[in-house]
C-alpha cells in the first residue's frame, strides 16, 4: 500500500465556528473548537492530499502541509469553499451559525437605559447542502457531520438524505457526553447503504479512520 494514497487529491475541509457580526465590536458565535476538522485536515495531508482548510475563528495552529483560508461569517465560508473548488472530497465539520443579524450595524450600537433590544435574524446558507448540490462542480465525495441529542440513527439518516451528502458522521452530544471542546467523539457512520457505530475514540483517531476510509473509497477512481 502506498504511504500517500491521497496524493493528487484535493480535499476541502470546513472547520470551527462562524462569527456573525451584530456591530463592529459584537458578534454571534458558538462553542465549536475546530478540533475535529483540524484533525481531519491534518490526517488527509499526512496521506498526501492537497488540503484546503476553510476555518472560522479558532485558537488552533494550522496543521502541517495544510492551506488555511480564514473566514469569519457563514457567507464568507461559503464563498471561500466555492473559490476552493474543484475538490475531490469536501468534509464539512464547521459549526456554521444558523442565523446572522439581518442588518449588522456599521457603528457600535448604543444602549439606552432600561430598554430591551431585539435583533432580527435571517437564515444563513447551508454550505454542506450547497456543496452537495453543486452540479458539475460537486466534489465526488461529500461528507457532513451532525450533532444530535436524540434518535441518533433516524435523525442521521434523514439528515444525510436532506443535505444530499454521501456520508454523514453523526455524534451523540446528549447529556452525559462532553464532545464540544473535548478530545473524544463517538460516531455513527451513515451512508446510503451502510450504518456503522464506531467506538468512542480520540478525535485524532476518528480523523485517521475517516482519512483511511476516504483513501480506500477513492482508490478505484482515476485521479
Ligand atoms: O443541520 P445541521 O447544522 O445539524 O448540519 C450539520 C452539518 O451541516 C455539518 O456537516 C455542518 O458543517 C453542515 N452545515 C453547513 N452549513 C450550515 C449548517 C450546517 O455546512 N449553514
Amino acid at each position: 500500500f502506498p504511504a500517500t494514497p491521497l496524493a493528487g487529491r484535493h480535499v476541502l475541509v470546513t472547520a470551527g465556528p462562524t462569527h456573525e457580526p451584530i456591530d463592529p465590536v459584537r458578534f454571534i458565535a458558538n462553542h465549536s473548537s475546530g478540533k475535529q476538522g483540524y484533525a481531519i485536515a491534518a490526517a488527509c495531508a499526512r496521506l498526501g492530499a492537497q488540503v484546503t482548510l476553510v476555518s472560522g475563528p479558532t485558537a488552533l495552529p494550522c496543521p502541517a502541509g495544510v492551506t488555511r483560508v480564514p473566514v469569519q461569517t457563514a457567507r464568507e465560508m461559503l464563498a471561500a469553499c466555492g473559490a476552493a473548488l474543484p475538490a475531490d472530497v469536501a468534509i464539512c465539520t464547521a459549526a456554521v451559525g444558523d442565523w446572522r443579524v439581518a442588518e449588522a450595524s456599521a457603528h457600535k450600537r448604543k444602549k439606552k437605559q432600561g430598554q430591551a433590544v431585539s435583533l432580527a435574524l435571517v437564515e444563513n446558507p447551508d454550505i454542506l447542502a450547497t456543496l452537495s448540490h453543486a452540479g458539475p462542480t460537486r466534489p465526488g465525495l461529500v461528507i457532513g457531520f451532525a450533532a444530535e441529542t436524540e434518535a441518533l440513527e433516524d435523525n442521521a439518516r434523514t439528515k444525510r438524505a436532506r443535505k444530499g451528502c454521501d456520508w454523514l458522521l453523526a455524534n451523540d452530544v446528549g447529556a452525559d457526553t462532553s464532545i464540544f471542546g473535548g478530545n473524544h467523539n463517538r460516531i455513527l457512520f451513515v451512508s446510503e447503504t451502510r450504518i456503522e457505530p464506531w467506538a468512542s475514540m480520540p478525535k485524532t483517531d476518528i480523523a485517521a479512520k475517516l482519512a483511511a476510509l476516504i483513501a480506500d473509497h477513492l482508490s478505484s477512481s482515476p485521479r
